[in-house]
């Protein structure tokens, strides 16, 4: 067995063993296929190709994983020769079999150059996926061209629309894999593989010469109407799903070459585009989230091996759930059996849905259950490592629990508060050990929503914030790091866009125009559906001063579950205009004396809801409340479902200009006032010509 590296910058290494060479590509963290991966892959195969000795290549990779795609960073910029298609082109027409050994994730790039290659072996727990979609993307290096002609019309369909990974299993199930092997045993494997394939004297078989599988396909336009219809609302205001349609479609109907031609001219399209560059920008914004200037990577965690959670409502219950996901037991407190009895009810059915929807088994279902422990008071949380206070929103109460926490709490213990606004230092002082106290702000139903805001208090010991943010992603969440204000960073952020709605319906547009707007943009409601849906009665109320919402509520108008909100409700809870709703705004805006303005266009609506955003934004930043615009933007579309082609309002509002932003909030400043005075920071980088978010 002979080891070369192949030039000095070179990421690969190849062996040739007994006539199975085998390039293996080390390049941390994950492979991607960048312009050194790609110089070092056309190198190595080159180099096999002429080497009579070489029968049959094994193509494998060191590391966490097989190849995760084309390098993200990369798009956009001019591309640096070799290319991928040059390189795929090389490997599918070598004169010996090719065979690709896939463990970790093989995904985008990485799972097309496997399906150039004339054989695919996967470890067991491998996982493959076309995921370009959530980036925007499609598969343009024949992904769109060559995955239909091995799994059909609709799962290639399915699969490259949604993104979504599967296991080594399943896809062996659909033919892409084609053997698999144990885990730790990928290498041995594929290499035996490839020593059979060279003993039987296989033909080469190439994907792209397949036929039947998308020859069952044509002539059959209505599976792509069809989908599409089907799909329409999840596809709403994103550009990648349509383009992908159009790819397999074209994968169909033209023969390869120019299929691959028109899926390259898609592809050029979508990162030229505005939803691309944004959803991009989403990807690295959410892993910097976790880089924290004065906690380093390599700040030591506490251990986190069992926890408690007080409070078994909607939201410690949605908690729970997201540590036993994990297998992470947890204690659950409330003060009475009833009320325990009620949240093990309901984490039960929750995951008695799951298991009705195929993505859970029965038994899975007991595991899970039985990480609990349930008690009634807080002496059961003396053991665990980690305790979540999710009772209501009133100060007196957590101040109360986290001071007997306080005594029953093991030393090193973290204790954490969900809470949504209160002031968490005031919570911390009622302990002796602030240092140990930290926010972790869930959003509901928190089993569900992957937002974790993670608030530091002015003592929370940086060991404590770095375990937080692990954790997180340990259980499936996304985090950002906010420190102490009311609201935070999420709730603070969109607050503005419900005071203004309600504000501006007073001036003449009415609920229904407002949210149109706002699903126009891209929201999946507007805000008075929304208020409806949550109920007006339990919204945020202010007894003290007299509001449309209060007048609402007075005359029993709760929203969608009694007597209609700001909308009447047909029997199939389709919201119509309410002349009712109508008549209490006219006489609410007369009593406060705002004057109807009449009709106005739906940029100017979008602007007096969206704008202040952006500005509270900008004083977020200034007050260091979030460590850098991009969190900002990860907590508006994670938390509140900010449409992710737009990048979220930061990003939004670089695109669009921040000039044009500080000039509208001074016209609106003019008209109602300073809560609309531009933030400093926003003045200062419209005027310098910088953006939030640009580099
Ligand atoms: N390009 C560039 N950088 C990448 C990358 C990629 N494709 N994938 C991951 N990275 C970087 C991340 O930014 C991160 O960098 P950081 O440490 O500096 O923050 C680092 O690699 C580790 O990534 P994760 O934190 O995400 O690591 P995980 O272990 O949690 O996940 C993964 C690994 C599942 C591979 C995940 O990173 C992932 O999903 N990557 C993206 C996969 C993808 O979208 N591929 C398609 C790319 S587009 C394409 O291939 C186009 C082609 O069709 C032409």
């Amino acid at each position: 067995m002979n080891s070369v590296v192949v030039t000095d910058k070179s990421v690969a290494t190849i062996s040739v063993e007994d006539g199975i060479g085998v390039v293996s590509i080390d390049s941390p963290p994950v492979n991607a296929l960048g312009a050194v991966v790609r110089q070092s892959l056309n190198d190595s195969f080159r180099q096999l190709a002429n080497d009579a000795a070489v029968k049959a290549i094994v193509l494998i990779c060191e590391g966490r994983t097989f190849f995760a795609g084309a390098d993200i960073s990369e798009f956009g910029r001019p591309i640096q020769e070799p290319r991928l298609a040059t390189i795929f082109d090389l490997i599918e027409n070598m004169s010996k079999p090719v065979l690709a050994a896939i463990h970790g994730t093989g995904l985008g790039g990485g799972l097309e150059l496997a399906l150039v290659c004339h054989h695919r072996v996967a470890e067991r727990t491998a996982k493959v996926g076309l995921p370009e979609v959530k980036l925007g993307l499609l598969p343009g290096a024949g992904g769109t061209q060559r995955l239909p002609r091995i799994v059909g019309i609709e799962d290639a369909l399915e699969l490259i629309t949604s993104g979504r990974q599967i296991g080594a299993a399943e896809a062996q199930r659909l033919g892409l894999i084609d053997a698999l092997a144990e885990p730790g045993a990928l290498r041995t494997t594929a290499i035996q593989f490839a020593r059979q394939v060279v003993a039987d004297g296989r033909p080469l078989t190439r994907i792209r010469d397949r036929e039947d599988a998308i020859a069952a396909a044509r002539g059959k336009p209505e599976i792509f109407s069809d989908f599409r219809t089907k799909n329409s609302r999840l596809f709403r205001g994103f550009r990648a799903p349509e383009a992908i349609v159009k790819a397999v479609e074209a994968a169909v109907n033209l023969p390869f070459e120019a299929g691959i031609a028109r899926e390259r001219e898609l592809l050029g399209e979508l990162v030229a585009s505005v939803e691309s560059q944004a959803q991009r920008y989403m990807f690295f914004a959410e892993r910097e989230t976790t880089k924290i200037p004065d906690v380093p990577s390599d700040t030591p965690v506490r251990p986190v091996k069992s926890v408690g959670v007080i409070g078994a409502g909607t939201m410690g219950g949605g908690i729970a759930m997201t540590f036993l996901n994990v297998g992470i037991p947890v204690t659950l407190v409330e003060t009475s059996q009833a009320a325990l009895d009620r949240g093990l009810g309901v984490i039960r059915s929750n995951y008695e849905n799951t298991a009705k929807k195929g993505r859970m088994s029965v038994s899975q279902i007991e595991e899970r259950m039985e990480l609990i422990t349930p008690a009634l008071g807080l002496d059961a949380l003396s053991d665990v490592d980690l305790v979540i206070e999710a009772v209501f929103e009133s100060m007196s109460v957590k101040k109360e629990i986290f001071s007997k926490l306080d005594q029953i709490a093991r030393p090193g213990a973290i204790l954490a508060s969900n809470t949504s606004f209160l002031d968490l230092d005031e919570i911390a002082e009622a302990t002796t050990r602030p240092e140990d106290v930290i926010g972790l702000h869930y959003f509901s139903p928190a089993n569900v929503m992957r937002l974790l805001e993670v608030v530091r208090g002015e003592k929370t010991a940086l060991d404590v914030i770095a375990t937080a943010m692990k954790l997180a992603k340990q259980t499936g969440k996304q985090p950002i790091l906010a420190r102490v204000c009311n609201g935070f960073v999420a709730n603070r952020l969109m607050s503005p866009r419900s005071r203004q709605a309600e504000a501006l319906v007073l001036e003449g547009p009415t609920p229904s125009d407002i949210d149109r707007v706002m699903v126009e943009y891209g929201f999946a409601m507007g805000p008075f559906q929304m208020a409806d849906l949550v109920g007006l009665d339990v919204l945020g109320r202010n007894d003290s001063i007299r509001t449309l919402r209060g007048d609402l509520v007075a005359k029993d108008r709760l929203g969608q579950k009694k007597n209609g909100g700001y909308y009447d409700y047909d029997e199939r809870r389709k919201p119509q205009p309410s002349p009712v709703a109508a008549r209490l705004i006219a006489e609410f805006a007369a009593a406060q004396g705002v004057q109807n303005r009449g009709v106005q266009t739906d940029e100017d609506i979008r602007a007096r809801l969206l704008f202040p955003i952006v500005n509270e934004g900008a004083r977020i930043l200034e007050e260091k409340i979030a460590l850098r615009a991009s969190d900002i933007d990860v907590a508006a579309v994670l938390g509140y479902n900010w449409p992710a082609y737009t990048g979220g309002p930061m990003f939004w509002a670089d695109t669009i200009g921040l000039p044009l932003i500080v000039a509208n909030l001074r016209a609106f400043q003019d008209q109602y006032g300073d809560t609309f005075k531009p933030a400093a920071l926003l003045e200062q980088l419209a005027k310098d010509g910088k953006s939030f978010t640009r580099k």
